[in-house]
């Protein structure tokens, strides 16, 4: 089993689109372990994003990412991170396949609607910033 964690990022929490994204992730055969909504703070953005910091879009992502709640939500499911990327499609939602999630609910190649880890290893990492194992089920 392997773990992937998704943030619904503030354009989609604005857009009133986290349950059809919730709804489609529980349709794709994934289990939810844990979620949760919060209000991202400045630290835990930058934190979560350190391998951009380098970037040219970081501080525009921090901004973004601090603009409004996200639902951070830990998943589960046999080849989660492969499988949730193919779910969510590219990165820049002009170059997503039709009918994922990007396609169909992001802005642009920032917001885009949702994350998901880039690998297993990731995967662990990132559901454990957010979540302690006493708090994911099953
Ligand atoms: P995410 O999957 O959360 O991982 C890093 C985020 O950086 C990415 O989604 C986008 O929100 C953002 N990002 C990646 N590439 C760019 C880019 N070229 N310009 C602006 N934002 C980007």
């Amino acid at each position: 089993m392997e773990r992937t964690l998704c943030i619904i990022k503030p354009d989609a929490v604005r857009k009133k689109v986290q349950g059809h994204i919730i709804q489609k992730i529980l349709d794709a055969g994934f289990q939810i372990l844990g979620m949760k909504m919060r209000h991202l703070t400045e630290a835990q953005a930058k934190a979560f994003y350190s391998i951009h910091k380098e970037k040219p879009f970081y501080k525009d992502l921090v901004e973004f990412m601090t603009s409004g709640p996200v639902v951070t939500i830990a998943l589960q499911k046999e080849n989660a991170i492969a499988d949730y990327r193919k779910l969510i499609g590219a990165t820049d939602p002009a170059k997503a396949d039709e009918g994922t999630v990007r396609k169909l609910y992001a802005n642009n190649v920032q917001e885009n609607a949702v994350h998901g880890s880039d690998s297993i290893e990731n995967g662990k990492i990132e559901v454990g910033f957010f979540f302690s194992e006493a708090e994911l089920a099953g």
